[in-house]
């Protein structure tokens, strides 16, 4: 093993640049201090303008990971006795569902298998069913295999209904080509490490004037996560509980250099041509990508394991080689490994990683 930190090929928490590590160090700060106040007006106005979003989305910033905004988003778009339809084709379509469960909100599904974006005429038939569904819920890119939903054609048709549209666009933020301001979302949820390249602990959801009209009209389903606390207060320049504070320090260096860096064009040119470079090594080797061509994100690829390669065995040595590649899910996890080409990652280090994956597929297969 090199000395070399390691490069990390999962899908978050990703590699950060010194500058937003080195943000952790700002020092000590009181959240209930004007100069927290100041921050928090950074970050909620950060964001909202980073992603593209602020002339119609309001950020609401939470302390946890992306999974408290995912419960965060859902709780505060179902009214009481009415349900949520989830569109589930991976597991974090599965988790919205699951999350709706355990607040005891009623779940209906359109589900589908986990290579195929679920079609928007699906989502139109359960809507015209069912007048109890007051939101529709479902992730933009399914990190589970690298697949990018419909996003854009689904919120077109939930725009036709009185429901909000919850996206889970926990791993494509900053990353994907379809715009946020473009999908018609009324809740977007969002975190901190994957592409925005900040550090976890830290996440958010944005909220559209309609939301914001329904969080006030939901029941209070759990005290740390009830979204119209946290916006009363925010919009006050309060917090209602202890927040990250260091995280935070470390979001607002990831926002200034996101927008130096030229933005979400800017990432999202650059995330498309890690993708190429990777997927062009893996279809040299012969290894088949689990997800086809139109449906891949930016951010994740899925990839057949070689003939009689064990993922654990080739993880282990890529890791020792400097790099830490990930897991298939669920029943993929046999078959297939992820690589994930998130996060502060230098392009010579990419271009070494495909030589070494090369390598290290020839020389297991020869011993295979
Ligand atoms: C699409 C998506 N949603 C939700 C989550 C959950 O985020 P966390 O693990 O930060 O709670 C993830 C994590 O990878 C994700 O990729």
């Amino acid at each position: 093993m090199n000395d070399e930190p390691l490069v990390l090929l999962n899908p978050g928490p990703a590699c950060t640049t010194e500058r937003v590590r080195a943000a952790l160090g700002r020092g000590d700060m009181c959240h209930r201090e004007s100069e927290f106040t100041a921050l928090l007006a950074d970050l909620r106005e950060g964001l909202v303008r980073c992603l593209n979003v602020a002339e119609t989305h309001e950020t609401v910033l939470v302390t946890g990971s992306g999974t408290s905004a995912m419960e965060m988003a859902v709780i505060s778009s179902v009214r009481e006795g009415r349900s949520l339809l989830v569109v589930n084709n991976g597991v974090y379509g599965d988790r919205l569902a699951k999350i709706a469960r355990a607040n005891g909100i009623p779940v209906t599904e359109v589900s589908g298998d986990w290579t195929t974006p679920i079609d928007p005429e699906l989502v139109r038939e359960a809507l015209a069913a069912d007048p109890s569904i007051d939101a529709v819920a479902m992730v933009f890119h399914e990190t589970t295999t690298g697949l990018i939903n419909p996003v854009r054609a689904v919120g077109a048709v939930v725009r036709d209904s009185e429901a909000c549209f919850v996206v889970d666009a926990i791993s494509a933020t900053a990353n994907e080509d379809e715009d946020l301001a473009d999908i018609d979302a009324d809740f977007i949820c969002g975190t901190a490490n994957k592409g925005l390249h900040a550090l976890p602990g830290m996440s958010f959801i944005l909220v559209s004037q309609k939301a914001v009209r329904r969080l006030y009209e939901v029941p209070t389903r759990s005290l740390y996560l009830n979204a119209a606390t946290y916006l009363d207060g925010q919009r006050k320049g309060d917090v209602p509980f202890t927040p990250a504070v260091q995280v935070c320090f470390a979001l607002d260096e990831a926002i200034k250099e996101f927008e130096e860096r030229g933005g979400f064009a800017a990432r999202t040119a650059e995330y498309r041509a890690r993708a190429d470079l990777v997927r062009k090594a893996v279809n040299d080797l012969g290894l088949k990508i689990l997800v086809e061509p139109p449906h891949r994100s930016n951010a994740v690829t899925m990839i057949r394991l070689p003939e009689g390669v064990t993922y654990p065995t080739l993880h282990d040595e890529l890791k020792a080689a400097g790099y830490v590649i990930y897991a298939g899910q669920g029943t993929l996890s046999k078959e297939f490994f992820r690589i994930a080409t998130m996060g502060e990652i230098p392009w010579p280090k990419l271009e070494r990683f495909v030589d070494v994956l090369g390598s290290t597929v020839h020389q297991l297969r020869s011993q295979g």
